[in-house]
């Protein structure tokens, strides 16, 4: 207990600044002696109130004790820390006569200690499982998304050095760096969150932080049929197409979910498959025994950059069975194309695009802006026989996730690519802002039934008959279309 605690380093900032004297709860109760104490909504303001006050002042204790830690808190123990930290607690509260209940003296040391080994503010949300998204707008402003809603957060940092911090212990964390010559940052952290981290400038507004978290186990295939993702009649589909060896291309709009069911369907790989990944920062969690993870790097630092188009390359002469590609946003994809040629079907990735043909523009796009000198028609040529499927997975209004069509490339006429539905999602209307609708299967038998057949995949001509499907998100008393 010989710790030294006033750092002279770090200002101590002044209690009174901001708890003011109403947070214990004889003086907060006082204040309801108004004439409003029988309005609900007064009550209702005025414990929002005291509410703030006393998050405030929690957050001026957690000041207070961190300005007073010595250099090197962070080598000690953090028990150990933690029980010093109570011990001062208790001096502090005896110093400023005000009282903290238990509860409260342990989020302020949780506080301490989030600061000192963790994210800071940011270590509550980082802990919480139902969060799926953290945005940081500079340091007064934290976003967050739960079961697809984004809604504000008290959550806030002293001021921009104090996110700083933040943000540079979650990147060295990773290996990377960010500063003045590298203002921009994608990392994996260790707990499989993504993060994305841009300061100023070229962010105008002050350092902003995009997490991307992937709760404690990524979603399964079942897990998404019991959010009705899918209906049980896609993902038989798409298992069968995935152990048959389909290329196969998601596309979605951003955080649409793409990268979910990639990682979903890649568990109806054979476990006797060579898989190699390739991604600009590593998501996909594959339970084969036989997987091969590469990772693009960004240059800097003497450090010469390795791009995903030259991993795809390299990936070909590590005779892998299938490739999977996290994301195609440039060069590579020419390369996938080629892979997926070759003898490396069964291949798989995701593109940003809201629907399946733009997933095509797109490609065509990425291509030509490389500087791929083919042909427009041969390039069209070229996707229809490399792909085989795509799938569109996308956000509806209310935050679900739904597969919303399973189309089969067909081939070209002309210059034009074609495509038929297998299954699709049809939305039928908004209720209380929450888009329902419901899944369907086209009635169409895909050109690819006999190699799905000769692959043993075992679905029957039946099951492409044209009839609505269990599962979506039905208005009650909503009955079926085709009389199923
Ligand atoms: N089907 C789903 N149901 C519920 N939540 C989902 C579903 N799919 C994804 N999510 C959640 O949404 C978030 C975004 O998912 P994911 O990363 O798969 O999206 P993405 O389309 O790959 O995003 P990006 O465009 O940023 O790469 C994750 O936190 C994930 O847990
Ligand atoms: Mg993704």
């Amino acid at each position: 207990m010989s710790t030294v605690w006033h750092n002279p380093q770090r200002p101590i900032t002044p209690a009174a600044d901001l708890h003011g004297d109403s947070l214990d709860s004889s003086t907060a109760s006082g204040n309801g002696s108004s004439p409003a104490a029988g309005n609900g909504a007064a009550r209702g303001a005025e414990r929002d109130e005291r509410a703030d006050v006393a998050a405030k002042y929690r957050r001026t204790l957690c000041r207070q004790l961190y300005a007073e830690l010595p250099a090197d808190a962070a080598q000690q123990d953090p028990d150990e820390l933690s029980l010093q930290l109570e011990v001062r607690l208790e001096s502090l509260l005896r110093d400023d006569g005000a009282l903290l209940d238990d509860a409260d003296q342990q989020t302020v040391i949780d506080m301490v200690i989030d600061e000192v080994f963790g994210f800071g503010p940011l270590g509550p949300l980082m802990r919480d499982a139902e969060l799926s998204d953290i945005l940081v707008n500079g340091p007064f402003q934290v976003f967050v998304e739960k079961k697809g809603q984004l809604s504000t957060t008290g959550v806030t940092f002293d001021d921009v050095p104090h996110l700083l911090r933040v943000i540079e212990r979650m990147v060295s964390q990773t290996g990377r760096r960010i500063d003045a010559s590298h203002p921009m940052v994608d990392a994996r952290l260790t707990d499989g969150s993504r993060i994305n981290a841009i300061l100023n400038p070229p962010a105008i507004n002050g350092p902003l932080l995009s997490i991307r978290r992937f709760g404690s186990r990524p979603l399964t295939a079942d897990d998404l049929i019991k959010n009705q993702t899918l209906a049980c009649e896609m993902l038989d589909f798409l298992a069968a197409c995935v152990r048959t060896r389909l290329n196969i291309v998601i596309a979605g709009g951003t955080g649409s979910g793409k990268t979910t069911l990639l990682n979903a369907l890649s568990r109806f790989i054979r476990s006797s498959e060579r898989i190699a990944t390739i991604e600009d920062t590593a998501e996909i969690e594959l339970q084969q025994p036989h997987v091969v993870k590469m990772e693009a790097r960004p240059g800097g630092d003497g450090r010469a950059a390795i791009t995903m188009r030259e991993l795809v390359k390299n990936t070909l002469r590590m005779r892998p069975d299938r490739i999977i590609i996290g994301e195609c946003r440039g060069a590579e994809t020419l390369e996938m194309l080629q892979a997926m040629n070759t003898g490396h079907d069964g291949s798989m990735t995701t593109i940003h695009a809201n629907s399946p043909r733009e997933a095509f523009s797109r490609m065509e796009l990425m291509i030509c802006l490389e500087g791929g000198d083919i042909p427009v028609w041969a390039l069209r040529k070229q996707m229809a026989s490399s792909i085989d499927l795509v799938i569109h997975i996308s956000r509806q209004l209310g935050g679900a996730r739904k597969v919303v069509s399973i189309a089969e490339v067909t081939g070209t006429e002309g210059d034009v690519i074609s495509m038929q539905d297998i299954f699709r999602y049809e939305q039928t209307g908004v209720v209380n802002d929450v888009a329902v609708g419901h899944f369907e299967a086209t009635g169409i038998r895909p050109n690819c039934f006999e190699r799905l057949a000769a692959a043993g995949a075992g679905l029957a001509p039946q099951f492409f008959m044209r009839r609505q499907l269990a599962g979506g998100n039905q208005p009650a008393g909503a009955s079926p279309r085709f009389g199923v």
